[in-house]
């Protein structure tokens, strides 16, 4: 069965692949996609290390001159994704790159990836590390320069799509209070995949509307951080910096670049102090959002809340607190084992739902960084049962962008829902089974 399973992983890669990068998934997702493809080289690493390399590549091929890393690079022309390059217009800003690409980021995990990529070859891959080191150094830089001005090592995101979550019902407030246009909006996602799995056509007028108002004001940073209604900092966003930047430390190191690891070191000894003092709530005992522009915390508890574990971000006993109360006694498992790990919002929310994109689903990138996390921590218990629920959801129903974390209903009805043959479920199975750490 394993051996099968891998083999249909590896098929999802090759069938995905476009000569040079990967595609998410046929037809919803046809272009290249940023943290995406960090997730998938992590797969291609173990079956095809050249592909692994091209796939990174391409992707700092998009790269802005002011280091700025876009969440889609278009390579390649499509009909089948809405919104695309002339919608994002990124060629408004004076950095953009030569090949078009979007105006907004993504969760910066190439640091980490870059690393495992290393150890995956048996050390072997050092010259290719050096080929990239500097450019993912100087999106890092990017984010302290312009996402960070209250200068506390925190960035923010200031739009939905850059925290990966898209949907998440911890942006509700903000969309309630946007008086975005009722756009006419010709989605092509809702073509692809049953609409009932995907955000609403409201929230999408509200995406489109912040994209708007970028192109207003040229993609500048400056006038973004003073007017965008959008300004968060996220945990997940702000968790995958710090671990990108402790890979970065590591791999500097073995490259000789002293100034580089200095540089990394002060941003994160600044990030660990301010994540875990501004972004810990203690009430909840998790990890929350602040809404720098409306200058409050967001609390909201949602799979984000956990990542910082990845990141080695809380103290030992934080780090057993918070895992005590949402997975061996709370509602992220629920009284008797009632939610598969895990859940992208809480399962006690009124606003969790189990079908829709980011505002239930488990997805399995969110699933390999807390099994990375349990794993850091020594939680084996917890990070052998998010493997094992990870491994059982994609034996039972295939490569699925996301799942149903109901355990029961997965005895009676299909419960994998969003693309089919999605490639980072495919990549990091292949990694979950493949790789010894
Ligand atoms: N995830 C977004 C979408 O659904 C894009 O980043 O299109």
């Amino acid at each position: 069965m394993e051996i099968k399973l891998l083999e249909q992983a590896k098929k999802v890669l090759e069938k995905n692949w476009q000569d040079g990068f990967t595609i998410p998934c046929e037809g919803l997702y046809p272009f290249q996609w940023n943290w995406d493809s960090g997730f998938i080289a992590l797969g291609w690493a173990h079956i095809d290390m050249e592909k692994a390399k091209s796939e990174l590549r391409y992707l700092l091929s998009g790269q802005w001159s002011n280091g700025f890393l876009p969440h889609i690079i278009f390579h390649n022309e499509s009909e089948t994704y809405f919104p695309g390059p002339e919608v994002h217009a990124a060629d408004l800003s004076p950095y953009s790159s030569e090949i078009k690409t979007s105006g907004i980021t993504q969760p910066p995990v190439l640091g980490f990836v870059l690393e495992e990529l290393f150890i995956t070859s048996g050390n072997t891959e050092l010259d290719f590390i050096s080929e990239l080191y500097d450019k993912v150094l100087l999106c890092h830089d990017y984010f302290y320069k312009y996402r960070d001005p209250e200068d506390e090592g925190l960035v923010y995101i200031c739009h939905n799509w850059e925290a990966g979550t898209d949907n998440t019902p911890v942006w509700d407030d903000i969309w309630k209070n946007l008086d975005s246009p009722e756009y006419q909006l010709e989605r092509r996602d809702t073509e692809h995949v049953d609409a009932s799995t995907r955000p609403s056509n409201r929230e999408y007028q509200h995406y489109i509307h912040l994209i708007e108002l970028f192109k207003e004001w040229k993609y500048n940073d400056a006038l973004i951080a003073e007017k965008c209604p959008f300004l968060i900092q996220d945990p997940l966003f702000n968790a995958m910096l710090i671990r990108s930047n402790e890979s970065m430390i590591r791999l500097g190191t073995l490259l000789k670049k002293e100034d580089a690891v200095r540089q990394l070191k002060n941003w994160n000894e600044k990030a660990k102090k301010n994540y875990q003092t501004k972004l810990y709530d203690p009430e909840l005992k998790t990890y929350i959002y602040f809404d720098l522009r409306a200058d409050k915390p967001m609390k909201y508890v949602s799979s984000s809340s956990f990542s910082p574990l990845f990141a080695g971000i809380p103290s030992k006993e934080v780090a057993t607190e918070m895992a005590n109360r949402y997975f061996r006694e709370g509602s992220f498992s629920g009284k008797n084992n009632f939610f598969l790990l895990c859940a992208s919002f809480d399962p006690e929310s009124e606003h969790f739902d189990p079908k829709r994109y980011w505002r239930g689903p488990v997805w399995i990138n969110l699933n390999w960084i807390l099994y990375r996390g349990f794993k850091r921590y020594g939680m084996e218990d917890l990070a052998d049962q998010i493997k094992s629920d990870t491994l059982f959801l994609l034996k039972k129903h295939g490569f699925y962008e996301y799942f149903d974390p109901r355990r029961d209903i997965h005895q009676q009805s299909d419960a994998g829902y969003g693309g089919n043959n999605f490639s980072w479920s495919a990549a990091l199975y292949i990694d979950l089974l493949k790789n010894k750490h």
